[in-house]
């Protein structure tokens, strides 16, 4: 593959991120039908990993574009000029056209990489930079943005399917991890020699990759053997299959979404980890307005939001928040289902990974102003509090990716 063949890849990765809002490896895969992904000096995983860091970079590359004076840039020109970056910062001899082509276009680049403001430097939409900077402080805002700039990955051991000590010998052939302090069953990998998605332990459902964030979302709602849970956004079930690996498989869940093709997916993949399907009731339906008939011991929502605590994991998100609209569209969707989940049970853990406050503190207060008889009440999970803008802020709990190691999600639990 030559320079132009590999820009392709990035620039088309690019367009189908931005048109049909799907993940960069979902995205990457479609582009890897219409055109060549490897070759014998380029290994697809290899490229898969260079286009990820192209989507992470792209408010920066565009910033730096757009600072010499080219707007509406091309993807494919966007794709050269991070090329022509990434061989300039990691050391490498430039293909001479690339060198030619950039030189010629952007005759100011040191200048402008120089004078790079903060958000751009740390690839951002400026909105989001400053949102976080107003709630924290610049300084620490900054430390979050560059850590979710890497990506930490955690996953579960699946007892359901395999004795722990037997799983983590398995694994110690292919990945070097270390086990969490307080969560026996989770693994933060500290390096792979090729991709989890390969393992066997993976492909066989014995390991399941879920962020720590994750994991302490259900944690917060304490589940217990012979609980009827109501999970109201449940698809594709990686916590229902949590819920049921702390209880045993003993636990009895009404797992509602309102996507028939993310709830197909939950049915295969609870299969998969041995969960007992007999004990999970899959329901298609708005979580808004569904009313079930008995009431539950417990209930999550582990609702739908922007998922900008989770851009560490897909850089795509950074291109869907190029403006706060989805925050708040979001934030309307939350507190319908959170409110409508209150009515079924004493118990609730609500939670979002998301970093902003609109889908957290923000939505505990809405649903709290509308009167209920729940009360917040702390997780007993060991994380950082909310944003002390908030009066709540000492009632729930926040998640951050430069504190945690984990992707930012936000938990609140409700208690009557
Ligand atoms: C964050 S995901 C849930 C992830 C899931 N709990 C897990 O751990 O695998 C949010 C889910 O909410 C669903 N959803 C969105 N709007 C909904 C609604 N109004 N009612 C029910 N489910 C909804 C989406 O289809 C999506 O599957």
């Amino acid at each position: 593959m030559n320079i132009d063949d590999i820009s392709a890849v990035l620039a088309n990765t690019l367009y189908i991120v931005k048109n049909r809002r799907i993940s960069v490896r979902r995205a990457f895969a479609s582009t890897c039908k219409l055109m060549p992904c490897s070759s014998r000096e380029v290994h697809r995983e290899k490229l898969y990993e260079l286009t990820r860091l192209f989507i992470s970079s792209f408010y920066r590359v565009k910033y730096i574009a757009e600072k010499s004076g080219r707007r509406n840039m091309s993807n494919r020109y966007l794709a050269r000029l991070f090329l022509y970056l990434y061989f300039m910062e990691h050391d490498l001899a430039f293909p001479n056209k690339l060198k030619k082509v950039v030189r010629r276009d952007f005759p100011d680049l040191e200048k402008n990489i120089a004078e790079i403001e903060a958000w751009a430097k740390l690839s951002y939409p400026k909105w989001f930079y400053e949102k976080l900077a107003s709630l924290l402080s610049v300084n620490e805002a900054e430390q979050l943005l560059y850590s979710m700039n890497k990506r930490v990955q955690w996953v579960r051991i699946n007892t359901l399917k395999i004795d722990l000590d037997k799983a983590l010998k398995l694994l110690e052939n292919e990945v070097e991890f270390s086990v969490d302090r307080e969560i026996p069953f989770l693994l933060k990998v500290v390096k792979s020699r090729r991709p989890l998605r390969s393992l066997k332990l993976f492909k066989e459902g014995l390991i399941i990759p879920q962020d720590k964030a994750s994991v302490l979302v259900v944690k917060a709602l304490t589940p217990e053997p012979d609980m009827t849970i109501y999970d109201f956004a449940a698809a594709p079930g990686i916590k229902t299959s949590l819920i049921m690996q702390l209880t045993d498989n003993k636990a009895r869940i009404v797992a509602v979404d309102s996507s028939p093709r993310r709830l197909e997916s939950m049915k295969k993949l609870l299969r998969k980890y041995g969960v007992e399907v007999s004990r999970v009731k899959l329901t298609l339906a708005d979580s808004r307005e569904i009313s079930l008939m008995k009431g539950a011991d417990a209930a999550l929502v582990d609702a739908p939001c922007s998922s900008s605590g989770a851009i560490s994991k897909d850089p795509a998100i950074k291109i869907f928040l190029e403006n706060d609209l989805i925050i708040h569209l979001m934030k309307r969707t939350q507190v319908d289902i959170l409110y409508n989940a209150l009515q079924h049970t004493d118990i609730a853990v609500y939670a979002t990974c998301s970093l902003m406050p609109e889908e957290g503190e923000e939505v505990v207060i809405e649903v709290m102003n509308r009167g209920i008889e729940h009360k917040l009440i702390e997780p007993s999970i060991n994380t950082s509090k909310g944003y002390s803008k908030y009066v709540v802020w000492n009632k729930v709990r926040r998640t951050f990716p430069h504190k945690d190691e984990s992707e930012g999600f936000f938990i609140a639990r409700f208690e009557k």
